[in-house]
């Protein structure tokens, strides 16, 4: 018999998952209420979709979640008040298309984060409230984005300060990804002792958790979860999934519709790679305090269209009919 992720993670973690409305009908609304505690709207609460007009809410995708949340208890994580992607096209430039001044911005990030945060200041219980602010090159701190050119690095603190004000009760996130890599994991740890220190109102760190079956090695993991704990910060893992490519040199041919690419010697290592993953996470329940997978199952995965269009991938615990992989029993057998 089959209890549900979650019930056999019950005095471990809660664990969570990625949502667009679209899953929450059907047989993934059932993989979802059977599977998880916790759910983070992908897509539906990031500025650009959430606040397309700076006088117009795209509300009712993101009411949609918070709704299914509440009528079966299932905890909320917001995604992301602050990011460089999918930010709307309104948000840094004046009505002639000139970047907009640095005060300018700070106003618009403040209404936009005050008022997202206001409305589901019931459900949310944690806020991803800066994302992805550090460079992937190593020899260069911050991401070059439009924040960082109009603002300097100032508007990390901002945005935290702007969630705080919105909600003195909501769990204030720092997420990324690429943790794994010690460079850009030095440069995070750096920034949010930075914010510690200046008395900025954080209380995690996010880990996404974009893996796949070549990394991390497990002292690897084990490294990047040490990092962060010991700073008073919860530590998250917010967007987990194992992907069968390797990050560089990925076959570009590989079309959506061909499932054959997952080879029994890949399923094997996913194998392997989920059992050491959850195995270190264990090993750590008292310093993580949720895991989110990002995506229900391989039906659907945002990794189908990224970093290239058209190529199927399979990194998660339910198949493409939602049912459970030979993966998902061996995460659940310890
Ligand atoms: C992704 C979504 O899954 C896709 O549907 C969308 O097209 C792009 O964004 N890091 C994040 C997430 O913080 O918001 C991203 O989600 C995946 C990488």
């Amino acid at each position: 018999e089959d209890l549900g992720l979650s019930t056999y993670y019950k005095d471990y973690f809660p664990i969570g998952v990625a949502v667009s409305p679209r899953a929450l009908k059907g047989k993934q609304a059932q993989l979802i209420k059977d599977n998880f505690v916790s759910m983070t709207p992908e897509n539906v609460m990031k500025s650009g979709p959430i606040h397309p007009k700076e006088d117009k809410y795209n509300w009712a995708p993101a009411d949609e979640i918070a709704a299914f949340a509440k009528a079966n208890n299932m905890k909320l994580r917001g995604h992301a008040l602050l990011w460089h992607n999918q930010a709307p096209d309104w948000l840094f430039v004046d009505s002639l298309g000139n970047d907009v001044s640095k005060e300018v911005l700070y106003e618009r990030l403040e209404r936009h984060i005050t008022d997202v945060v206001t409305r589901y200041k019931d459900v949310i219980y944690a806020w991803d409230v800066v994302n992805e602010a550090i460079s992937d090159q190593s020899d260069v701190f911050y991401r070059d984005s439009k924040w960082y050119q109009i603002c300097g690095e100032e508007f990390i603190a901002k945005a935290f300060e702007f969630a705080r004000a919105a909600d003195p009760d909501v769990q204030l996130f720092y997420n990324d990804y690429e943790v794994i890599n010690p460079v850009k994991r030095e440069k995070i740890y750096k920034m949010v002792k930075g914010l510690q220190e200046a008395g900025v109102p954080i209380d995690g760190v996010g880990i996404q958790g974009h893996w796949s079956v070549y990394e991390p090695s497990e002292s690897t993991l084990r490294a990047t979860i040490d990092r962060f704990t010991g700073m008073g910060l919860q530590v998250q893992i917010t967007e987990l999934d194992v992907s069968i490519y390797p990050k560089e040199h990925a076959p570009r041919d590989k079309r959506a519709d061909d499932d054959d690419t997952f080879t029994d010697e890949l399923k094997q290592k996913q194998i392997v790679q989920y059992d050491m993953i959850f195995r270190v996470f264990r090993e750590n329940k008292e310093k993580l305090s949720s895991v989110t997978f990002w995506n229900v199952s391989d039906q659907y995965s945002w990794l189908d269209h990224f970093p290239v269009p058209d190529r199927k991938d399979y990194p998660l615990l339910f198949d493409q009919n939602n049912e459970p992989k030979e993966v998902y029993w061996e995460v659940v057998k310890f």
